[in-house]
């Protein structure tokens, strides 16, 4: 058949582009199609799978060929060929069927398989010898010594002949950056990323076969602290992680023009140094003298007499896997706003964004001369630099010039959160001008909002900005103060708004492995992950651990994936994980309450009034347990049937039903009201279905009540903030939600953005014109919890919806809520099966709505009307519309289904009040 506008693209493998030394034995390919062909699906595909470019090009698959695949699947379609080992190219294309049977053939995309065994590393692990420090009074000088000094490795080889293919795979304990001949092998940050070191430690491959030439070559490495032996989390101790001593492992293999292969690896013929990094770390930031580089060390013929041969050392026990996940890398640039001068030598600068990452220098100065860069998210009244809310992160980074030509520098292993900058240097002269590096995962950008009042869409971005900040290797709370934890309840809390705007599914996959390496011996699930440790300073810390709402994103985590992203296999990988989880709820609360903790219990952390969630035996804490853990029973029971475990499905749906008759024993009196009278009580009960049917609307009216007694604002704190607005909705109160998402006053969403914030703050009353800053020992100014509203803005405000019966958005629901007196609102979000789109618009009575479904996929659309109007599209009745179906009227709402597409309906719509009609 001839060809139609139909094509291939973002093919994917285990949700990322062109992988390069994976270890997934069995990985999942992904693909999508574009086409504007109304109704377009595909029918059938064909993956080849070819050990060459050359033999897929000749139409050959000589790994797999799947044949022809009569299916509408286009994701998660599972390697089925001949059994991949360690180093195997794969090199694949998929062709389609679609339902008039055009045929296409995608462009070919790669995957690259890694180490798959511990045999495959004959490189030796090698570490600093300590008698460089002692050996370089430079390093020691009384202003330095610090723990934290990056060692330098070098080594020389000559190639005997140009290289065909040069792969390098490396790995630490602590944090490399390897160059080669001079030139970076990439342009990822913080290598290898945070896992939980007991268990697991990633290792990095990457084809450098452009980075050699025949003969001398250099391979040169900076190997820092950073999560191993670094200051993570509250400052007690270095070392948290990991242990004192930084390693590295580097494993060269190049297959030469005549295929023999020649290979280099780390071990004592390496050597090590002290360089320009005085000390580098996380929270104290970066000390680099210019004066004390070795020009030319990264480059062959470099002199290395003052150089001492590395140690080798014992490699770890832990496992070594290739990260399954976007690198940290340094992915947008911020141009400072403003800079006033405010002492001697001292600039105060604003980035006008509050970013995670680092500085970047230019600067022309005599050698010698010190620049001092401290970093804070606000100003204090005076309108000096406000550091009090770093606690002990001490975040200052100091630049010794080299003196000459203009020089530019920015640090290698510390980031800082921060908007202002105080510039202070030693010399007069000085002449220095500032780059912001917003530095985290390079996750793609999956989703975009926009609406016609200015305040929620900074709302949004703010959201969107602390997602920036914070996701960084893992989904951390904060990037400013001594913590950067990855707080499980933090992240289950964001994880559909995180959804809806970035790419997460590879990111959370490999953070969810780190939430079950913390799951401890009896099954609990961590607070944090990885699991902060404890040690001979910091003992105390098993209470990290089986927090409600935190602990239960053990089971929220792998839910959520397969629902947005369709994911069943990581309800596979984490079906005894989470079976473990649930068995220990079980066992320490008999009764269906969940009374016996587990661990912590922080309540609705940060909720208002402030000290609720302090009270050691609040029943709102129990509440809030029991209602999580019927919530996990009842996610068990619905993944169980997704994953074929039907008695299993069947005994988590009875612990729902036990618990949930406890929850409304204990908390739910006969007239409907809840025992504890909070915002969240509701939200939960309502949200997580514990409540009779005849209860639900008498709830409903006390949630409402409860809102209006505080002059319609939110009291919630983390816990309940994510269903606030999405609850109001689902149960006819869309008219609430809008009056809670447009207050200005405190407290708000658009409370600190009408005071300038540029992201989400920790808490409500973070700031207030009344009060002040809050208490500096916990009040960050980029916590992304506050900011879960985005989901709702996608969902109901956009309205672009998740069906309840099918996960990936394969079919969705389209249901805009308009109200607020907004007149406009569009968004867009990229999923698994192409970019889906919703722009309404309204003109006194006249509403206007274009929508696009993705190829192969279809939708619900709930188009807002009139009862006694017909919506048009394109012009036409709905009814002669080609492709859509009318599914009749359900409230103020013309029903129909549709085909891929885009659309444009246009109806008569008066009421800013449309009652949900759950989808049935
Ligand atoms: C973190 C939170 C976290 C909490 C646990 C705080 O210090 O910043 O975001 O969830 O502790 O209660």
């Amino acid at each position: 058949m001839a060809s139609t506008d139909l094509s291939i693209s973002d093919l994917r493998c285990e949700y990322l582009t062109d992988p390069v030394g994976i270890d997934e034995r069995n990985p999942r390919l992904s693909w999508t199609l574009e086409s504007d062909r109304r109704g377009v699906r595909q029918t059938a595909y064909r993956v080849l799978v070819a050990s060459a470019p050359a033999l897929l090009e000749q139409g050959g698959g000589d790994l797999w060929d799947s044949g022809r695949v009569e299916t509408e699947q286009t994701a998660h379609v599972v390697y089925g060929g001949r059994p991949l080992v360690s180093r195997d190219v794969c090199v694949w294309r998929v062709e389609v069927w679609d339902d008039i049977e055009t045929f296409v053939s995608s462009p070919a995309a790669r995957w690259t398989m890694g180490l798959l065994s511990r045999a495959d590393w004959t490189a030796r692990w090698v570490a600093a010898d300590p008698e460089i420090n002692r050996r370089d009074p430079g390093a020691c000088a009384p202003t330095w010594t610090e723990p934290g000094t990056p060692a330098l490795f070098r080594r020389e080889f000559e190639l005997p002949a140009p290289a065909r293919r040069a792969t390098v795979y490396v790995s630490a304990r602590g944090l490399f950056e390897l160059r080669i001949n001079g030139r970076r092998i990439s342009d990822d940050v913080f290598s290898p990323e945070w896992t939980d070191y007991e268990k697991r430690i990633h290792y990095r491959t990457y084809d450098v076969t452009a980075l050699l030439t025949a003969g001398a070559n250099a391979l040169a490495a900076t190997l820092g602290d950073g999560w191993w032996s670094g200051y993570v989390g509250w400052q007690e101790t270095r070392g948290r992680y990991g242990s004192l001593e930084n390693s590295l492992v580097v494993q060269l293999e190049v297959e030469l023009a005549d295929g023999t292969r020649f290979d280099v690896g780390t071990d004592s013929s390496w050597r090590c140094n002290t360089g320009p990094i005085l000390l580098s770390d996380f929270m104290r930031g970066e000390v680099y003298d210019a004066r004390r580089e070795h020009p030319g060390w990264d480059l062959p013929g470099h002199a290395e007499a003052r150089w001492l041969p590395a140690l080798e050392v014992a490699p770890p026990a832990a496992s070594l896997v290739a990260q399954r996940s976007d690198p940290v890398r340094v992915m947008e640039i911020v141009e400072p706003v403003s800079t006033a001068v405010i002492g001697p030598r001292v600039l105060l600068l604003d980035l006008g964004q509050n970013i995670s990452g680092w500085i970047r220098l230019s600067v022309s100065a005599p050698a010698g001369t010190r620049v001092t860069l401290r970093h804070g998210e606000r100003l204090a009244a005076d309108g000096t630099l406000y550091t009090e809310n770093l606690r002990r992160a001490k975040a200052t980074d100091v630049y010794v010039c080299r003196g000459g030509a203009r020089e530019t520098w920015e640090p290698r292993f510390t980031f800082h959160g921060f908007q202002y900058v105080e510039l202070s240097t030693s010399d007069s002269s000085t002449d220095a001008a500032i780059t912001g590096c917003v530095v985290r995962s390079a996750l793609s950008p999956a989703g975009s909002f926009t609406c016609s009042h200015p305040g929620v869409n900074r709302l949004w971005l703010n959201g969107l900005w602390s997602q920036r900040d914070t996701f960084l290797s893992v989904p951390t709370d904060c990037p400013q103060r001594d913590e950067r934890l990855g707080w499980t309840g933090d992240a289950q809390v964001f994880l559909r708004t995180a959804t809806y705007n970035m790419d997460v599914a590879a990111f959370m996959t490999k953070w969810m492995v780190d939430v079950e390496d913390a799951q401890t011996p009896d099954g609990v699930f961590p607070d944090t992950a990885p699991r902060l440790r404890e040690g001979p300073n910091f003992t105390g810390l098993d209470g990290l651990a089986g927090a409600a709402g935190w602990a239960d994103a053990g089971i929220i985590i792998p839910w959520t994936l397969w629902r947005v992203y369709g994911d069943s296999r990581i309800i596979e990988r984490h079906w005894a994980a989470m079976t473990a989880w649930l068995d220990c709820l079980e066992r320490a609360n008999p009764d269906g309450l969940r009374v016996n903790g587990l661990g912590n219990n922080y309540g609705d952390w940060l909720c208002l009034p402030p000290d609720t969630a302090f009270r050691a035996h609040s029943p709102m804490k129990f509440l809030l347990a029991t209602a999580y853990w019927a919530d996990d029973a009842a996610k068990m029971s619905r993944m169980a049937v997704e994953i074929g475990r039907r008695d299993e499905a069947r005994r988590f749906k009875a612990v729902f039903e036990r618990v949930r008759a406890a929850f409304q024993r204990e908390y739910v009196r006969a007239d409907g009201e809840l025992a504890v009278d909070t915002q969240t009580a509701y939200l939960l009960a309502l949200a997580m279905d514990l409540l009779p049917a005849t209860a639900r609307p008498r709830a409903v009216e006390r949630l409402v009540a409860n809102i209006a007694a505080l002059d319609w604002h939110p009291s919630t704190g983390f816990v309940g903030i994510s269903h606030l607005n999405p609850v109001l909705t689902q149960n006819g109160r869309a008219d609430v939600a809008y009056r809670l998402l447009l207050r200005e006053d405190y407290p708000s969403w658009l409370y600190p953005v009408r005071h300038g914030a540029t992201t989400i703050w920790e808490r409500w009353n973070g700031w207030t014109e009344k009060d002040g800053f809050f208490n500096p020992s916990m009040n960050s100014f980029n916590h992304c919890s506050l900011g879960s509203i985005g989901e709702w803005l996608f969902r109901h405000v956009a309205g672009i919806e998740l069906d309840p019966d099918v996960p990936g958005f394969r079919r969705f629901i389209l249901q805009p809520h308009p109200g607020g007196g907004l007149s406009s609102a569009a968004a867009a979000y990229r999923t698994m099966n192409g970019e889906i789109r919703s722009e309404w618009r309204r003109s006194g009575a006249e509403f206007t709505w274009r929508v696009t479904v993705p190829p192969n996929t279809s939708a619900r659309i709930f188009i807002p009307s009139d009862p006694s109007t017909v919506p048009t599209e394109s012009g036409h009745p709905l009814h002669s519309s080609p492709g859509l179906r009318s599914a009749g009227r359900s409230g103020c709402y013309c029903v129909c289904h549709a085909p891929a597409g885009s659309y444009v309906f246009e109806s008569l719509w008066r009421s800013d009040d449309i009652p949900l009609v759950p989808p049935s």
